[in-house]
């Protein structure tokens, strides 16, 4: 994340609201009415409007920001709201950088957005979306495959791990976090998010090349269990029953069984998919072992793995910052191992 404020300026905050939520993984994100005062306003590091540009509201805002001196060097994103050649000419007389048609994703408007502040970033940028699309395309197959015949090949994740890990040695752990979490939530979010987390942890504590591949490919896969857990459970708001709890534990051994019959899993990934959710102290599941039984790769897992829960929004609760997150790993002394969890906060520091 950068530092400073994007501004997002909208006539219908309600239309404009997941476009400031993908925002958020570029700055400090407000959004403000077109009435804005920019003279009591902070300088900004970047400037969206999402305003229909013909009207004086509109236009007395963007002259209003001009006679800003910070605003000369200040990235102005236009969405065109009409996208004749009149209406993107006159986002131009008003100082647009760029415009983009309304119907343009709000992920195709951060990377946009982070070209214009920083243009040498941009084919990073680039490279690090091209590598989550592919593996997020990848799981997307596998999840599919695994809910309808039970089986599933896994040569599509292994394709996506050397990239994986190149994309987070070269661009970094906020720049993977920010393009994940730009993309609307689906059903790979979660497994992107806690792959980049492990290569990160992985190199931090200076894992072999081997065995980093084997804890991201084990994390890509760790939740494929899922994929045979009913949708309105995983979809569920609020917090589920002890029979719907009892019915998404399953998915470990779910996702397990699911590897065992597809073959080409290395032991070290059916241990982490079947084990994530055990505890240390026995109280974890499906087995409910502890102790020594607990393989480092699967520690290593689990840190991740609750981390990135934690640190998510998922329906049912607003997410966590990334010290609220650490503050419960460090509290779960005894559960996890807190060696561990010392280095990944190391690790992820400042980046996630
Ligand atoms: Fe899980
Ligand atoms: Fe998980």
């Amino acid at each position: 994340m950068l530092p400073g404020v994007v501004v997002l300026v909208s006539d219908q905050p309600n239309r404009s609201a997941a476009l400031a939520e993908a925002l958020r993984g570029v700055g400090r994100c407000e959004l403000v009415g077109p009435d804005v005062n920019w003279s009591a306003r902070e300088t900004a590091i970047a400037v969206v409007t999402d305003l229909d540009l013909t009207r004086p509201a509109a236009m007395q805002c963007l002259l209003g920001l001009r006679t800003q001196p910070w605003a000369e060097t200040c990235p102005l994103l236009c969405i065109a709201h009409r996208t004749s050649d009149k209406a993107l000419r006159q986002a131009q007389v008003l100082g647009a950088s760029a415009c983009l048609p309304y119907y343009a994703e709000p992920h195709i408007v951060v990377t946009a957005l982070l070209n214009l502040i920083n243009p040498d970033e941009g084919s990073l940028n680039a490279t690090v979306r091209q590598c989550a699309e592919r593996a997020g395309a990848a799981l997307t197959g596998l999840f599919a495959t695994a809910g309808t015949n039970g089986r599933v090949d896994l040569q599509a994740i292994d394709t996506c791990v050397d990239p994986l890990l190149l994309a987070l040695s070269d661009g970094g752990l906020s720049r993977w976090l920010n393009t994940i979490r730009a993309h609307d939530n689906a059903t790979y979010q979660h497994s992107l998010v806690v792959a980049g987390l492990a290569a990160q942890f992985a190199t931090h504590i200076g894992f072999p090349e081997a065995q980093r591949q084997r804890l991201v490919r084990a994390a890509l896969v760790h939740d494929v269990g899922k994929a045979r857990i009913p949708r309105d459970l995983l979809l569920k708001r609020g917090s589920l029953d002890a029979a719907e709890a009892a019915i998404m534990r399953t998915h470990a051994i779910l996702g397990y069984e699911i590897l065992r019959a597809s073959g080409g899993a290395d032991p070290a990934m059916l241990d982490a998919v079947r084990h994530h959710h055990e505890m240390l102290d026995g109280s974890g599941y499906p087995d409910g072992i502890s102790g020594d039984a607990i393989s480092d790769v699967v520690r290593f897992l689990t840190i991740c793995d609750i981390y990135a829960a934690l640190t998510e929004r998922r329906s049912y609760k607003p997410a966590m910052t990334p010290d609220e997150a650490m503050g419960i790993l460090q509290g779960m002394q005894g559960r996890i191992e807190t060696r561990f969890v010392q280095a990944f906060g190391k690790a992820v520091a400042r980046a996630a």
